[in-house]
């Protein structure tokens, strides 16, 4: 889709933001996915350091743009993609860290259902709860992808917080017996604004610290690990 629109977070100065994104928390990172990943790749954003590009992976457009962290900043630059310029797949490709014993660091997770302590779905006013769900269809096609290249990953519930330092550490172990896979930040804002406009959008995620046994990733091992995690994403698109 071809867009001149601008909002007062993305500027793309004519270049074409793609229906399929790929949206890692990190800005840099998309930097790295655009320039590793992506054949004639274009900057469609600078506004606040948030890059975003556009290019081709075997032929096909796709887009990669950085989220910030947190529901407020996915929730806006997600609703932006959505509603302004059309996007239609919606891919977080983000860390976690494991809430579960038989998860091991680098582990592959997609997010197939999201458990929030956000109110970011209170907008919604609905009279009961809504269970936020990831797209069937990039979920089936994710594990699809997973399956011929031999790759092992768990499909689950996750666990969307606003809270990255958790002052009462017995809260994390609640969400553990209740068989949640991991905990992020930004899948609960994803999800919604995703489910409210009828498009699809899936969260893949790479153990990048464990919540239980307390091991966790140094950010150099973390570039080379999440290669696993950037490849099924890029043949969604
Ligand atoms: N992203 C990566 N690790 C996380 C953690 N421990 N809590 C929340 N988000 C995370």
């Amino acid at each position: 889709m071809v867009t001149m629109k601008e909002t007062p977070h993305i500027k793309p100065n004519g270049v074409e933001i793609a229906e399929t994104v790929l949206l890692p928390g990190d800005p840099l990172r998309a930097k790295f996915i655009a320039e590793t990943y992506l054949e004639n790749a274009q900057c469609f954003n600078e506004v606040r350091g948030m890059l975003g590009y556009t290019g081709t992976y075997k032929g096909k457009k796709i887009s990669v743009m950085g989220t910030g962290m947190g529901p407020a900043s996915m929730g806006i630059y997600s609703w932006e993609l959505i509603n302004v310029f059309g996007a239609k797949n919606l891919i977080r490709i983000g860390t976690c860290g494991a809430l579960q014993e038989n998860i091991e660091l680098y582990d592959v997770i997609l997010g197939m259902g999201s458990a929030t302590d956000s109110n970011y779905g209170h907008q919604f006013n609905l009279p009961g709860q809504f269970p936020l769900t990831a797209s069937f269809e990039l979920l089936q096609k994710a594990k699809n992808i997973a399956d011929e290249k031999g790759q092992k990953v768990h499909i689950g519930n996750i666990l969307s917080s606003e809270i990255f330092y958790h002052a009462d550490p017995t809260v994390m172990k609640k969400w553990t017996d209740i068989g949640i896979l991991s905990v992020e930040m930004e899948s609960v804002a994803l999800y919604w604004n995703a489910i409210q406009a009828r498009v699809n959008a899936l969260c893949i995620l790479t153990v990048s610290d464990h919540m239980i046994t307390g091991e966790h990733t140094t950010p150099e091992e973390r570039q080379t690990a999440f290669t696993k995690m950037m490849e099924i994403a890029l043949e969604l698109a």
